[in-house]
């Protein structure tokens, strides 16, 4: 049995969400524009879990636009809102679905203000707001870092901005279902969101969209999506998000402590046996399951694949976009060497992960750790 360590990655596909899809894809084929009984049928289940996700972040259904996943949010957005001239306030540790579309924006124009993390990984809020100008058209700041966990100070951002009349957006991808998120609190304007990081299928995500702010469609074609994304939605996959949001609002409470607990497990475990060890975080303002760990003195992508080898699955890095032994803009940008961020990989627990395979981790690192050491000593 293998034991899979990277749900910052993705996340297995939950039973009651694959019971749910099927029973679309076996029996509802639908399309939910259609204004005949297979069509109202077909739209009432895709509001149905409109209605899911919403009750999850405490927003309107109305407010939720179905994406192809975080990514497409992420575009559809930047694009949607940003024009040469405009000036935004970002972080340096966003995920590439917000950097890249953030640096070919800036090439064409727009200016971008990129505020750097702490050690820990986190953004002072205060040097966000300080940041913000005049002309500022968005701050867009992620909720948690995919590769540490950290969470960023995203309240108070968006308090900051809302008393300067600046839009607000995050990145709530791989917070959704592991941090508490209580929009009805923090009036955010925009958020992105993915479903297969909580359980969900990949393929799926959503677009939060408050107020009135006239984004232009990004997909043009019937309309669909109050007229943000033309195409026949993916019934099945919002579906399947649904029921991954309503598991995530079950379990949440559970979820934090569980995590934390197997997290710190393993943390315990890894102390015990290796030494030249550094947590790439801080435990109080990070997710629960995330673990990043710097192994002094190794490369992180040969301990990973040593993992591999004896049937354990773990990070080095962000695997959305992994195939390269680059060293991690997020952990050099919290001010590690280029050789401290190679010795680091990413540990993330979640369903279907129990002491006895954290243990089992823990006792493999122990062995591999000071072997590669010693095999990669000049
Ligand atoms: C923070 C963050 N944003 C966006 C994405 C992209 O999500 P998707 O795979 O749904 O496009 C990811 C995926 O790793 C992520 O971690």
């Amino acid at each position: 049995m293998r034991i899979y360590l990277d749900h910052n990655a993705t996340t297995p596909v939950r039973p009651s969400v694959a019971e749910a899809m099927s029973g679309i894809l076996r029996a509802e084929f639908g399309n939910p524009s259609s204004v005949y009984e297979e069509g109202a049928l077909a739209r009432a289940r895709v509001e149905a879990a409109r209605s899911e996700l919403a009750r999850l972040l405490a927003i309107e259904p109305r407010s939720i636009r179905w994406t192809g996943g975080a990514t497409e949010a992420n575009n559809t957005l930047l694009f949607g809102l940003l024009s040469p001239g405009d000036h935004v306030v970002t972080t340096e540790i966003e995920h590439p679905s917000v950097a890249a579309p953030l640096a070919l924006l800036e090439s064409r124009g727009v200016e971008v203000t990129r505020i750097a993390p702490d050690e820990t990984g986190c953004v002072a809020a205060e040097t966000v707001l300080g940041a913000v100008r005049s002309d500022t058209r968005l701050v867009s700041v992620i909720w948690a870092n995919n590769e540490t966990g950290s969470l960023q100070p995203v309240a108070d951002i968006v308090d900051g901005c809302r008393a300067r009349g600046v839009m607000t957006h995050s990145d709530a991808t791989q917070a959704v279902g592991k941090a508490v998120i209580d929009l009805a609190s923090v009036p955010l304007d925009f958020l992105s969101t993915s479903a297969h990081k909580l359980g969900g299928p990949k393929g799926v995500g959503a677009l939060i969209v408050r107020g009135d702010p006239k984004l232009p469609a990004y997909l043009h074609g019937g309309g669909q999506e109050y007229g943000l994304r033309g195409g026949t939605e993916n019934v099945a996959g919002i579906v399947g998000f649904g029921e991954a949001c309503v598991l995530a609002r079950e379990e949440l409470a559970d979820r934090l402590v569980r995590h934390g607990e197997l997290r710190d497990r393993l943390w315990a475990g890894l102390q015990k046996r290796i030494d030249g060890l550094r947590w790439n975080g801080d435990r109080d303002r990070q997710l629960s399951n995330t673990l990043n760990v710097e192994f002094e003195g190794l490369a992180g992508e040969v301990l990973v694949q040593a993992l591999d080898v004896e049937g354990i699955a773990v990070s080095a890095g962000a695997a959305c976009h992994s195939g390269s032994i680059e060293p991690s803009k997020i952990l050099l940008a919290m001010g590690r060497t280029s050789e401290q961020a190679r010795a680091s990989i990413r540990l993330s627990v979640g369903w279907g992960v129990d002491e006895s395979q954290v243990d089992r981790v823990a006792e493999v690192l122990g062995t591999l750790v000071p072997r590669i050491r010693a095999a990669e000593a000049p």
